[in-house]
């Protein structure tokens, strides 16, 4: 469970040391995006939208301070207008990154398809609680936290396979990811892609391994492209 808030340096900084560095590998940039309100959103998907950057990847667990502090993505009608304005401005694709802190994240999922999102990508983390019992408070300053890891798997895969029959947009699958079979039961599920978040802490190689075991299990199943994986679970 983690309460560190969404650290970094501004998006000036990011344009002027982060975005060259990161061009110094061959692979695709990613940029998540975060605010408080939409205009802030807006204002950094405008400054992004002429670096260059392949995706934007919106991220909608955000408290809105203009709607009493419930999150973004906890709204569909929210989801769709933010996710439309973001569309007139950006020039890059846009995945909005929905939070599982709903009742039903296919309300959600649909209203970003509607608002015209390239892609979808989940689950964020889900929110939790831990009390420390001797010295009776939180363990966390902030109260609650993000929860993350192999704990939230099943709700993630659960969500992913909803979504999947939800949308015609594709799914990026994550949550509690910590090896290929994790990933392989994503894809079967309906994602088309997969993102390790947590496992990176305890395992730095996590992703090769992940990259690794997908080819080997594709092999074994005789699966050419991973595309032919893509939600056969149904
Ligand atoms: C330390 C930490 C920081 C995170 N920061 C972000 C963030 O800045 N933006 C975001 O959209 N999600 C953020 N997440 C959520 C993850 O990207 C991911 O959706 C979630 O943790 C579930 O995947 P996992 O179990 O593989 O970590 C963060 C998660 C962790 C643990």
């Amino acid at each position: 469970m983690n309460a560190i808030g969404l650290q970094n340096p501004g998006i000036d900084l990011f344009c002027e040391r982060d975005i060259p560095y990161l061009k110094n590998f061959d692979t695709k940039i990613i940029v998540n995006v975060c605010g408080h309100a939409p205009e802030e959103y807006l204002a950094v998907v405008e400054r992004l939208a002429d670096e260059p950057i392949d995706m934007m990847e919106i991220n909608i667990s955000c408290p809105n301070v203009n709607a009493g502090f419930l999150a973004f993505g906890q709204d569909a009608h929210n989801v769709e207008k933010l996710t439309a304005q973001i569309k007139k401005i950006a020039k890059q694709p846009i995945i909005m990154k929905l939070t599982p802190n709903v009742t039903d994240i296919t309300e959600i999922a649909r209203a970003a398809e509607a608002g015209g999102a390239d892609a979808v990508s989940l689950i964020n983390t889900l929110t939790g609680m831990k009390i420390d019992i001797n010295r009776k408070t939180f363990a966390v300053a902030n109260k609650t936290g993000g929860v993350s890891g192999p704990i939230v798997k099943p709700v993630a895969v659960r969500m992913v396979y909803q979504v999947a029959q939800a949308v015609n947009i594709p799914i990026i699958g994550m949550g509690g990811i910590s090896c290929a079979e994790d990933a392989i039961e994503f894809l079967l599920a309906g994602a088309s892609a997969v993102s390790v978040g947590t496992a990176n802490f305890h395992n730095p190689a996590v992703t090769l391994e992940v990259i690794d075991g997908i080819e080997a299990y594709m092999k074994k199943n005789g699966f050419e492209n991973v595309k032919d994986m893509v939600g056969i679970v149904k």
